[in-house]
């Protein structure tokens, strides 16, 4: 009796710790909320161990991930993978066994808020598989440096160096990549990357070979406007919570953790010239059925210029004039209803399309932010499964 009572307490506790009331129509919500009680403990201990001075919790968040989930290089009878540098960084490289012959090339750069994640994790390791075999191309996932030893520009300049030595001759005649065939690519902070390397290399007339597609999934590509209707509508919805992604964009840019209820008051960029402003203007670039009832926040509180680094266009890709983004090349993005990065990403698409550049808009209307990622077990979310054969797909009939 006592032990069913105390049974019937504990799920209790454990079921009021997993629930969260999730907006209607997002795919499997108690996955979602299991995933997301998982995040919120580590997050949690993360917070704890930091605040007594014992580690920084996103090193312990390093740690869980390299011991539950990286996984060593492994060749299979389909792709010879291993672990290598290109232009002095790591990356994971899988390459199609068989008859020798000029192969498709696709360049990864995984997600996690510039602070997380990494090639070697189990679940990018499988996503680059999974393209290196259905495309049969030479695929190479890059482990740039991460946050806080890493704070901007290092990430990009390690994107940018692993992009550059991906298209040079080297590369070109040691895995025997096809130079009309390649493409750049990355999910979520990975996307931002793939974003501004693309732009950067699009105006560089010395290269011996271009991308000739970009692929952004969920990318964040703006750090002036945190009330953006994604933002608002999505604000409370796991995984990617607003004021953790105000946090990661801190930490990337080098910002004081300080300026947190700053930002995301939007007070950081209140005196913004109209020129950046029609950039990131969400009221107009994003259709009005997706940005439903919400509406900009109204001008106020202390105004301040913005600190240059939030406008530098290679942290922030989206704020690019459009002679850049007319340069860059045809481009997949994808975007998920539940995601606060929602807009940045439908607004990329909108001003790519302005600028002429041919753009497939992939958006999921029960999709929540980082979803391609889980995949595979134990997620096996049915919206991941779906965005990452959609994602294949486009790029099998567009490279
Ligand atoms: C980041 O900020 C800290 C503190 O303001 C400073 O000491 C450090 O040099 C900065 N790092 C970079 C790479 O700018």
């Amino acid at each position: 009796m006592r032990l069913s009572v105390a049974a019937a307490v504990l799920l209790s506790a454990a079921a009021y710790y997993v629930y969260l009331p999730l907006p209607p129509g997002v795919c499997e919500p108690w996955k979602l909320m299991l995933l997301d009680a998982l995040f919120r403990s580590f997050m949690t201990a993360g917070d704890v161990l930091h605040g007594l001075g014992l580690v920084h919790r996103v090193h312990l968040l390093n740690w869980l991930v390299a011991l539950v989930e990286e996984v060593p290089a492994r060749s299979c009878p389909a792709l010879m993978v291993s672990d290598s540098s290109l232009g002095g960084v790591p990356v994971r490289v899988f390459a199609p066994r068989g008859e020798e012959r000029s192969r498709r090339g696709v360049l990864y750069f995984h997600g996690g808020g510039w602070a997380l994640g990494s090639a070697r994790m189990r679940s990018y390791d499988l996503l680059c598989r999974q393209m290196a075999e259905d495309l049969d191309a030479v695929v190479m996932s890059v482990d740039y440096g991460l946050a806080p030893e890493s704070v901007f520009p290092a990430q990009y300049e390690d994107a940018l160096s692993a992009a550059r030595a991906f298209v040079s001759v080297d590369t070109r005649e040691q895995f025997g990549l096809d130079p009309g065939r390649l493409c750049i690519s990355g999910d979520s902070a990975g996307g931002n990357l793939a974003a501004a390397v693309a732009q950067t290399l699009s105006s560089d007339a010395s290269l011996p070979a271009r991308f000739s597609l970009q692929a952004l999934v969920y990318p964040v590509l703006q750090a002036l406007d945190f009330h953006t209707s994604s933002y608002q509508q999505n604000q409370a919805v796991p995984i990617l919570y607003r004021d953790v992604m105000a946090r990661f964009w801190l930490q990337y840019l080098n910002a004081s953790a300080a300026l947190e209820p700053h930002v995301l008051a939007n007070a950081h960029s209140s005196l913004l010239d109209a020129p950046t402003r029609d950039k990131i203007d969400w009221t107009s670039l994003v259709p009005a059925a997706v940005r439903k009832h919400y509406t900009a926040l109204p001008p106020g509180g202390a105004a301040a210029k913005a600190d240059p680094v939030f406008l530098d266009v290679r942290a922030a890709p989206l704020l690019a004039d459009a002679s850049v983004l007319s340069r860059t090349p045809p481009a997949y993005i994808m975007t998920c209803e539940f995601d606060v990065l929602r807009d940045d990403g439908l607004m990329y698409a909108r001003r790519l399309r302005e600028a002429g550049v041919a753009v497939t808009s992939d958006h999921y209307d029960d999709g929540f932010h980082g979803c391609m990622v889980f995949a595979n077990l134990p997620m096996w979310s049915q919206v991941g499964r779906r965005s990452m054969r959609r994602y294949i797909q486009w790029l099998d009939q567009n490279l």
